[in-house]
């Protein structure tokens, strides 16, 4: 064992340190942080379609849709069912046309078959796991009987990137799902490898008992370096069930299969804040949850939970496992037809529907704030997802808050984890927090009861932020923007907030084009001054701010605007709102 000591002495400190310590990810796309819908699994072709059809005519924005294993051929990783999908370049093109990207799945476990290429690639190469005796490893996996590469040796983990090559320079796949790579075998009281398989472990070989662990993150890195190869001018996206610390520079990642019950909404929170002050912040949970069907108010507040966890993926089991044995296809329609297994955010009743789509819809609204919170991480190690002990470590009171969090610098999130709930007791910690949807501002190092109908999950805003708010659109790529909406949280003394830009997709950021506001706020009791400086060259689509400011503790009698005078607007709530056509301003300053 190597220990590190880290002393912050700020617990934000000490995960930064730590995360920049075992690395941290690239930026990701920008739509791979808009909401993903999947299930075991969307097949046909045809019924593929008919999703994505349903997601635009319903009007609920949606990047990204997942093919689980059903797609595969008798479950070969990297061949396709020629019957169930027989065009996947079309399809994938089709989908892509409408604004979806398509995001498949790649298991370790190769089916042991003499006439499938792969595994003969594989056996003849010496390429998978073996026993002390040099047998390979052979167990059931979702194939009776598979192989396992034995990604810890580099030799094997540019043989499996090399094997991306079609799905990503040719069918244009956008995203690779790696799953079962603890790696998950069955049949055994263990789940996984018995201890005295053999793995290269880098050239230094050793026993499965030290390369456990690691197994699933060297997948993960052979992946990611694979789909880099073949993609270099996009930024990847794969997302892993199995990683070890550090393993967050290769993939995004998911708390496997949970329960579609409270219980595990609750688990669902509390695993994505551990994850994300553990160096791990790109994760999430199976929205509405993965075994059973949720009820119309469980799937809702988990879609509102969801909303802000980075990896944002419903997801669903459907009727397909019995026992731990996939069921056949046949008998899975049958199921399907008889009890409704769908959890797609439109199948519980219009009520539901409505309140799901404004969820999903939020989450596009604050897509800058989360994408700004991710170039932290990237940047600094901030974790995305903090308990309120992070946001002051001396409040005691804040210590023992469990349901609360903090989503990046300047919002505070109260989920609501159990049913029938209309309103929340909630602690704040030092300051003044506005809440997002009535604006009614909260005062820290108190508790409050605030209102948490079921449309509405409570979320507040850190007094003295600037909070970025996007123009809803169906995918991240539909339009480019026309103007983006700063919401201005009035507080009191200085406050800083950031905003950073770029153009969500490819590596010209690295070389300057890209654009990073600091925003300073002055808050007096007869004035309030805003000023933004910025960093990079990245030139922005829109050409229009909206400025809404809110919390104004005094009348306005002038407004200025780097010098000059401009209106404001009163509105309807009593805020103040004003409209700059230079997207570039200074300075506003308002007494
Ligand atoms: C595993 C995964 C789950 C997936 C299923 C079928 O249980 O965790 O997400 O749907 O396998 O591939």
């Amino acid at each position: 064992m190597n220990y590190y000591f880290i002393n912050g002495p700020a617990l934000t400190e000490v995960t930064e340190r730590y995360t920049r310590l075992t690395g941290t990810p690239e930026m990701p796309p920008l739509w791979a942080l808009g909401y993903h819908q999947c299930r075991w699994s969307y097949y046909p072709d045809s019924r593929v379609r008919e999703l994505a059809a349903a997601f635009r005519e319903k009007q609920i924005p949606c990047d990204a849709l997942y093919l689980d294993i059903d797609y595969m051929d008798d479950y070969r990783v990297f061949t396709w069912d020629e019957e169930l999908f027989p065009d996947p370049e079309g399809l994938i093109r089709d989908l892509k046309e409408q604004g979806f990207e398509t995001i498949v799945m790649i298991n370790p476990g190769v089916k042991v078959d003499n006439d499938y290429e792969l595994y003969r690639q594989g056996r003849d190469k010496g390429y998978f796991c073996t026993r002390p005796d040099g047998e390979m490893v052979i167990a059931p996996v979702w194939p009776p009987e598979c192989a396992f590469p034995d990604f810890t040796n580099p030799e094997v983990r540019a043989w499996w990137g090399g094997l991306y090559e079609d799905l990503m320079a040719r069918k244009k796949v956008s995203g690779i799902w790696n799953d079962m790579n603890e790696p998950a075998v069955f049949e055994v009281e263990s789940k996984t490898f018995p201890n005295h398989v053999r793995h290269d472990f880098d050239g230094h070989p050793c026993s499965h008992k030290k390369a456990h662990n690691i197994y699933g993150m060297q997948m993960a890195r052979a992946s990611l370096e694979g789909m880099k190869k073949q993609n270099p001018d996009k930024r990847p996206f794969l997302l892993t069930r199995a990683n070890f610390a550090g393993g967050q520079r290769y993939a995004a990642l998911w708390t496997g299969d949970n329960i579609a019950t409270w219980d595990h909404l609750r688990l669902a929170s509390e695993q994505s804040i551990r994850l994300s002050i553990s160096g791990y912040s790109f994760v999430g949970s199976d929205v509405g949850g993965f075994v059973e069907k949720p009820s119309a108010e469980l799937f809702t507040r988990w879609l509102q939970l969801a909303i802000f966890h980075p990896l944002f993926r419903n997801h669903t089991m459907g009727y397909n496992v019995d026992g731990a044995a996939a069921v056949k296809k046949e008998e899975v329609e049958l199921r399907r037809a008889q009890s409704d297994t769908d959890q797609e955010p439109w199948v519980f009743g219009d009520d539901h529907t409505a309140i799901n789509r404004s969820m999903i819809e939020l989450r596009y609204r604050l897509l800058h704030y989360l994408y700004t919170a991710f170039y932290h991480y990237v940047q600094q190690g901030t974790p995305i997802l903090r308990p309120l002990s992070y946001y002051d470590q001396s409040d005691e009171q804040a210590l023992s808050q469990k349901g609360p969090f903090l989503f990046g610098d300047d919002i505070l999130v109260a989920p609501v984890l159990e049913p029938g709930t209309t309103a929340l007791e909630v602690y704040f910690p030092e300051g003044g927090w506005y809440d997002f949807r009535t604006g009614e501002r909260y005062e820290g190092r108190q508790t409050h009861q605030v209102e948490a109908p079921l449309e509405a999950i409570p979320f507040f805003v850190r007094a003295g932020a600037v909070l970025p708010l996007r123009e809803v659109m169906q995918h991240t790529q539909e339009r480019a923007l026309q103007q983006l909406e700063l919401n201005v949280y009035y507080g009191e003394g200085e406050t800083t907030s950031r905003l950073y830009e770029d153009a969500g997709e490819g590596y010209d950021y690295e070389s300057g084009a890209y654009r990073l506001t600091t925003f300073r706020q002055q808050g007096q009791s007869d004035r309030l001054s805003l000023s933004a400086e910025r960093e990079g060259d990245y030139e922005l689509a829109y050409a229009e701010v909206e400025v809404t400011i809110l919390g104004l503790p005094f009348e306005p009698s002038a407004v200025h605007v780097d010098g000059r005078r401009v209106p404001l607007e009163k509105t309807a709530d009593g805020d103040y709102t004003l409209y700059l056509s230079d997207p570039d301003f200074k300075e506003v300053d308002i007494k």
